[in-house]
C-alpha cells in the first residue's frame, strides 16, 4: 500500500501574508505533542490569517486540525499536551502558549465554536444566563443590560420569540437552533477571530449551509476573521478565501481557494481534490480512494 507520508512535502504557493498591517494571526513553528507521544500531533505548523479573511483547515481525521486550533485558542491545558512555538502573534500581541495552565487561557478578541453544541453549552443553565455570563465577563454591564444585549444577539442569529428562548435550556432547542445560539454566544464578545471546529458536521445538509451562512454573515458584519476546521472540501471552496491542508500533523499546502487547482502542490491535496465527485465522475463505477489516486492519478478520470 502506498504510504502517503513518504511523499515529498512541497511548500504551498498561497504563501503567508507579508503585510503586517493586514495580519491578524501569525503562527510560526507550532508543535504539539500529547502525553509522552513519540510523534507530534502538530508538527512545526506555520500559517497566518488576515483581517476579515476566511481560512479553512482541511485534512483527514487525526491529521491535527483540532489540536492546532485548540493550541492557538489556548484551550489545551497543563498536563494534556506539550506545546512549542517560534511565535504566535494575535492582534499585535504575542500569545504565550508554551506553558499551558490548569485552566484554559481567555484570549480577548478570540472565540471558538465546536461541532457539538450540546457538549459546549452548559446543559443546566438557561440560554439567557449563559449569555449574561459571557457578556458580563467581557464588559462590566448590569444584569438587565446583559439580558437586552442577549436578546438582540438571539434576534441577529434569526431566533424568533427571544424572550422565551432566553428561558430555555439547551436540550429544549433543535440542533440547528443550538448551533445558532453557539454562534451568537461566540460573537457577542465581539471577537476579531472566530475559530469554528467542524461547526456543522452534526447537522443535515441544509441546516449546515444555514449555519455556515450565518457565521459568514456575522463575521462579515463584525469585520472579524473566520478560521473553519472541516473535512468538507466543497464547503472550503464555497466559503473560504484560503485553505490550509493538513496531513499527519503537517501543513502540506496553503492555497487560495479559487486557485486551488493551480496552487495545490502536495500529492495529498491533489488526491483530495480528485476524490470529490463531479459531473466528470459520472462514467466511473466507483470514485477513486486517496490511496488509489496517489498510486494512479488517472483513476480519477471517467473511462471514455
Ligand atoms: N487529548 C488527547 N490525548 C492524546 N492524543 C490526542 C488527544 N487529542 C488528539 N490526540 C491525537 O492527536 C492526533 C490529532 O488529533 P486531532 O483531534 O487534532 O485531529 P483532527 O484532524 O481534528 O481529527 P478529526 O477530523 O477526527 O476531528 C490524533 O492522532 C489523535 O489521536
Ligand atoms: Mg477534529
Amino acid at each position: 500500500m502506498t504510504d502517503l507520508a513518504v511523499l515529498s512535502k512541497q511548500s504551498g504557493s498561497g504563501a503567508a501574508s507579508s503585510d503586517p498591517e493586514q495580519g491578524l494571526l501569525q503562527v510560526s513553528g507550532l508543535t504539539v505533542t500529547y502525553g509522552d507521544g513519540e510523534s507530534a500531533a502538530v508538527k512545526a505548523a506555520s500559517f497566518d490569517v488576515r483581517r476579515g479573511e476566511r481560512v479553512a483547515v482541511v485534512g483527514e481525521s487525526g491529521s491535527g486540525k483540532t489540536t492546532m486550533a485548540l493550541a492557538v485558542a489556548g484551550l489545551l491545558t497543563a498536563g494534556s499536551a506539550q506545546i512549542t512555538t517560534e511565535e504566535i502573534v494575535f492582534a499585535g500581541k504575542q500569545l504565550k502558549r508554551e506553558r499551558p495552565r490548569k485552566v484554559p487561557f481567555r484570549t480577548p478578541g478570540l472565540s471558538m465554536v465546536f461541532q457539538d453544541a450540546m457538549t459546549s453549552l452548559d446543559p443546566v443553565a438557561s440560554i439567557g444566563s449563559q449569555f449574561r455570563s459571557v457578556l458580563r465577563g467581557v464588559r462590566k454591564i448590569s444584569r438587565r443590560e446583559a439580558g437586552e444585549r442577549a436578546a438582540e444577539w438571539l434576534a441577529r442569529v434569526g431566533m424568533a420569540d427571544t424572550g422565551r428562548v432566553m428561558n430555555l435550556r439547551p436540550y429544549e432547542l433543535s440542533g440547528g437552533m443550538r448551533q445558532r445560539v453557539m454562534v451568537a454566544l461566540a460573537m457577542c464578545g465581539r471577537p476579531q477571530l472566530l475559530i469554528a471546529d467542524e461547526p456543522t458536521s452534526a447537522l443535515d445538509a441544509s441546516v449546515s449551509r444555514d449555519v455556515m451562512d450565518l457565521m459568514v454573515e456575522m463575521t462579515d458584519q463584525e469585520g472579524a476573521s473566520l478560521l473553519i476546521v472541516t473535512h468538507d472540501i466543497e464547503l472550503c471552496r464555497q466559503y473560504a478565501d484560503r485553505m490550509i491542508v493538513m496531513y499527519r500533523g503537517e501543513i502540506v499546502d496553503i492555497c487560495h481557494t479559487e486557485r486551488i487547482e493551480q496552487e495545490a502542490t502536495h500529492p495529498y491535496t491533489r488526491a483530495l481534490l480528485a476524490c470529490v465527485p463531479t459531473l466528470n465522475s459520472v462514467g466511473l463505477d466507483r470514485l477513486p480512494t486517496l490511496e488509489q489516486f496517489v498510486r494512479d492519478p488517472s483513476s480519477g478520470s471517467a473511462a471514455a
